[in-house]
């Protein structure tokens, strides 16, 4: 048996339109949430390739998941068979650990197909008697799988442009980050559809060159400190993301009244304090709030004061 384990990470300059192969039309910049992690494992059986996991994956994910290790078989010629498992999990405040929802916006597909990566080069090592690939192949073979998965390799910040996903240093190098859960059910829509959608909106004229931009500035606000300055790209980047979403062909989105509620919250909360988390979504109803390690004190009285208990949150804090 082999297992692997992969975080999950969040974008804030995002992911949405793609080419063949899961190659990105624009760049995009990731934060990776180590506490936040799928676990795969792989064992030999008989006839045929499965999913025999637990997690409640349709079968249209548990298909894709299974031709993921089909693919990496192939390159090995292996002819074996496996039955593959997988479980989230998220490592709690007091060190324990607990399971986090697939499909709702916390990029588990990043986290599962780079685990479901790392664990199949696993086994072709030790049954095809090869080499472990260096991690820049193995990312970018997982984006095949799913594009965001690649990003899943390199902590804690990922810079993926084209076929390259890299470790970038950043001097913010550590946040704390909150994901307050507004829905955690399967989302009717799948990333994988929406960048197929998105090709219909007339705004992807220009898209690749507004995340060139609001990359530069990012970096240029993370690394010399200018927080707000990270947060107004950051809050711009997720309703670029949305405003391409709801002029697609069909039109769709994922925000719920509560997540424009949150939003404006923390909207409120820097007007009134002029400081503040930054705030970002993935295709999903549920809020990422990001931290810097110095605002303990700030989240705690925006927890307490702005929103308020009616919803689950998944934090992050670093040990
Ligand atoms: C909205 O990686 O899930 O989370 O390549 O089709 O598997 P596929 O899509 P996926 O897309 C994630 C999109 C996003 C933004 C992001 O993570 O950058």
């Amino acid at each position: 048996m082999w297992t692997a384990k992969a975080p999950a990470n969040i974008a804030l300059i995002k992911y949405m339109g793609k080419k063949a192969h899961n190659i990105p039309r624009n760049v995009s910049l990731s934060y990776t949430l180590d506490k936040f992690y799928t676990e795969v494992s792989l064992e030999l059986t008989s006839q045929c390739d499965k999913y025999v996991g637990k997690e409640p994956l349709n079968p249209e994910a548990k298909k894709r998941f299974v031709n993921h290790l089909k693919y990496i078989k192939k390159i090995y010629n292996c002819e074996d068979f496996f039955a593959i498992s997988s479980a989230n999990h998220q490592i709690l405040e007091d060190g324990s650990s607990g399971n986090f929802p697939h499909s709702a916006g916390i990029a588990s597909s990043a986290s599962s197909f780079a685990a479901l990566t790392m664990c199949t080069f696993e086994a072709m090592g030790d049954l095809m008697g090869v080499p472990i690939p260096p991690v820049e192949f193995q990312s970018s073979v997982s984006r095949i799988g799913s594009g965001s998965s690649c990003r899943s390799f390199f902590s804690p910040w990922c810079l993926w442009r084209d076929k390259k996903a890299e470790k970038i240093s950043i001097k913010i190098d550590k946040l704390l980050t909150d994901l307050i859960i507004v829905d955690d059910q399967p989302k009717k829509i799948s990333s994988s559809k929406a960048h197929a959608l998105v090709s219909s909106s007339l705004l992807m004229d220009g898209r690749e060159k507004r995340a060139e931009i609001r990359l530069k500035n990012l970096l240029a606000a993370l690394n010399n400190g200018q927080w707000e300055n990270a947060r107004q790209i950051c809050w711009e980047e997720f309703w670029d993301m949305n405003a391409l979403f709801e002029t697609s062909f069909p039109s769709f989105g994922y925000t719920q009244p509560e997540t424009i509620r949150i939003l404006m919250e923390v909207r409120k909360f820097w007007q009134q304090n002029g400081d503040g988390p930054i705030a970002t979504m993935d295709a999903g109803p549920n809020v990422h709030l990001l931290w810097q390690l110095g605002q303990t004190d700030l989240r705690s009285f925006f927890f307490r004061n702005y929103v308020l208990g009616n919803f689950s949150c998944l934090s992050q804090s670093i040990a």
